[in-house]
């Protein structure tokens, strides 16, 4: 029997985490992994459904798997993540898309290898996929990417329902884990040699809320940053409305917390924002940037927006680009507006055309790279810490790492210290990255 597997991972690093889960719980089932497809003995896809482009790549890509099947018979494909949590989805594979053996969600992960084996008994199709969990599994094998960094999911699901957004959908209500389990995880990575950990939930900033214990994002903060070993301490993403004065003086204090924060805003307009149900204005944007910056010296701030909301006017639109302004965040994903089906937002009327949606994301697209090249050129010259990650991607006689900001450093430097925080002198600062040497 052909023991080896190949995941395909799409959308973000809750998705990425998930990967690694079922990673874990295949290798101790005794697969090992295959890069190529066509000779894999198990192939899974673990979707994204967030913007309408994710969907199409995976319809693309199943549709690739007839071929591939008729060389490799025995291939057993499955599909799993936030796409399976959508009815409309799992019918139309289960209708046309005969290729795919297995199906299950979001909230079922711990479910597959027992899928698995009655699939390759029985070799019926199974589909399994629950509406939604109540508590999180713990426990699960983890096969991580790196042994210096590691992701740890705080909590599952979101309550927020942004109108635009699909996720509340696939991932369920608020799920926090124990805070006991939590620090035993990160305990373990740490001694384990692990330096760094990323701490992932859609709105880290609400951790706790629903454990109803009093024990908040702040207070996890704060008993994490006493783990000896741990050097870094990263989390996302922040939802404005949940970023208090408990966790900005967690971050301050904390030596550990890295300071930098994803906070995403969307709009910098306060009737757009409104429309998207995200409950804070332009004002108390700018406000909240300014307060973060004052308590956190030389924190870098990234965020989220999205052009074309349905019914966004040019003055709106402006507004973005005057909160981009005033905030100067250090880097964005910007994201045209994507219709998702279910969501509130997919039916409002004034649905923007493509035409104005594609030049608004450019004209975004120029005064971010020019305020993030505006912020990267204060780093010309300093000596900075840098976790050394890997060989860099454009040149591989280089590495690169990330600074306690996360910005990404392309430097000159010994091999022999992947996997270690050593320092590095920038000497050139680019838009989106930072050029230097190891002294
Ligand atoms: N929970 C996170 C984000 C999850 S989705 C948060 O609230 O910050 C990641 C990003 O995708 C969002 O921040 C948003 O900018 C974008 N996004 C979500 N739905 C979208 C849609 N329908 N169209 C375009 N972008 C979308
Ligand atoms: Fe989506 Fe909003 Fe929840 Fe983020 S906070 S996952 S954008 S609904
Ligand atoms: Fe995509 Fe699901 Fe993440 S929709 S962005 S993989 S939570």
């Amino acid at each position: 029997m052909n023991k080896t597997y190949k995941i395909m991972t799409f959308g973000c690093q809750m998705n990425e985490n998930d990967s690694e889960k079922i990673s874990g719980l295949l290798k101790n089932m005794g697969y090992t992994p295959e890069e190529d497809v066509n000779k894999a003995g198990v192939v899974i896809l673990n979707t994204c459904s967030v913007r309408e482009n994710a969907d199409v790549r995976v319809f693309g890509n199943l549709g690739t798997f007839k071929s591939v099947k008729k060389v490799n018979p025995d291939l057993v494909l499955a599909v799993c993540g936030c796409m399976m949590q959508q009815p409309e989805i799992v019918k139309k594979i289960k209708e046309k898309y005969p290729q795919v053996d297995l199906v299950f969600g979001t909230h079922n992960i711990h479910q597959f290898p027992q899928m698995l084996g009655n699939y390759l008994q029985r070799g019926e199709r199974i589909f399994e996929i629950w509406d939604d969990s109540h508590e999180i599994i713990e426990d699960l094998p983890v096969d991580r990417k790196y042994p210096f960094k590691s992701f740890v999911t705080i909590m599952n699901g979101c309550n927020n329902f942004c109108t635009y957004c699909i996720v509340p959908y696939t991932r369920g209500r608020e799920v926090s884990r124990q805070p006991e389990k939590i620090i035993e995880e990160v305990t373990r990575l740490a001694d384990e040699g692990c330096l760094e950990v990323t701490l992932l939930g859609q709105n880290v900033n609400s951790y706790g809320n629903d454990l109803k214990t009093g024990y908040h994002f702040a207070d996890l903060l704060r008993d994490l940053n006493q783990i000896e070993k741990i050097k870094r301490i990263r989390f996302m993403t922040s939802h404005p409305k949940d970023l208090t004065d408990e966790v900005i003086e967690a971050i301050a204090q904390c030596d550990k917390v890295c300071p930098a924060i994803h906070l995403a805003i969307q709009s910098g307009s306060t009737r757009v924002l409104k429309a998207m149900n995200r409950r804070y204005t332009k004002e108390q944007i700018i406000d909240l940037v300014d307060k973060v910056r004052s308590r956190i010296p030389d924190v870098a701030i990234t965020t989220d927006i999205i052009v074309g909301f349905p019914g966004e006017t040019e003055e709106d639109f402006q507004d973005t680009l005057e909160v981009m302004r005033a905030c100067k965040f250090d880097s964005a994903f910007s994201f045209i507006y994507s219709i998702r089906t279910g969501t509130p937002a997919a039916t409002m009327e004034n649905q923007i055309p493509d035409e104005i949606k594609h030049d608004r994301l450019n004209r975004l697209l120029d005064v971010l790279r020019d305020i993030s090249f505006g912020l990267n050129s204060k780093y010309e010259g300093r000596v900075l810490p840098v976790l050394v990650e890997e060989p860099s991607k454009n040149n591989s006689d280089r590495l690169s790492g990330r600074t306690e900001t996360g910005k990404l450093v392309n430097f000159e430097g010994s091999f022999e210290n992947i996997g270690k925080i050593v320092n590095v002198k920038i000497t050139k600062a680019g838009s989106f990255s930072l050029t230097g040497v190891e002294i």
